[in-house]
């Protein structure tokens, strides 16, 4: 039978922080799979682990899938980008950030890996219209969704720190090459 609920442990997420060693709350981010049809709708929590702020694991699409998240609550930072090869997960073709607020809609092009960033002091709250697979464990980890190249690079190219109660990009070492970058006006930190 297939759960539409889910939840991201910390224990997971230590995978792609930028400090695997800090503490963090027990579950960073939750979510209810509708798919197309119903929606699915993301919570994450408010706060920084370890300077970094509160994100979803982020994830590329197998196939051509495209996606739109509409965000609810909140204020955040959309982060996306796209491999040259995806067999080699260090080089970037294109790395964008994305500044949004509630009302704001953002929209994952094919091809696209993509993660959400809660910069505010509240939840924040996003609904998007990727649609559900059959399997057990797709509210968790969708079918349709490729985490292995995050997790090799532990996560992606930037990371989204606190510099003074505002969000911040800090490059994440791991990763060789950043063909093109847009950082979306936010500044780029040591
Ligand atoms: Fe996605």
């Amino acid at each position: 039978m297939f759960v539409p609920y889910a939840s991201r442990a910390h224990e997971k997420m230590q995978e792609v922080l930028m400090d695997p060693s800090a503490s963090g709350p027990e579950v960073h981010y939750y979510m209810i799979r509708g798919g197309s049809a119903k929606r699915n709708v993301t919570i994450l929590e408010a706060g920084t682990v370890g300077g970094e702020y509160i994100k979803t694991y982020g994830h590329y699409h197998i196939g051509n899938l495209d996606e739109t998240y509409t965000f609810v609550h909140g204020e955040g930072v959309v982060l996306q980008q796209k491999l040259v090869d995806m067999g080699n997960p260090g080089v970037v073709e294109e790395f964008k950030a994305i500044v949004v607020k509630a009302g704001d809609s953002s929209y994952m092009p094919p091809g696209f890996g993509h993660l959400m960033v809660n910069t505010g002091s509240t939840w924040l709250v996003m609904v998007d219209d990727s649609p559900v697979e059959g399997t057990q464990d797709s509210a968790s980890m969708p079918g349709h969704a490729d985490y292995e190249p995050v997790k090799k690079m532990q996560g992606f190219a930037y990371y989204v720190v606190d510099r003074g109660g505002k969000p911040a990009l800090m490059k994440n070492t791991h990763y060789a090459e950043i063909q093109k970058s847009d950082f979306g006006g936010l500044p780029v930190v040591d």
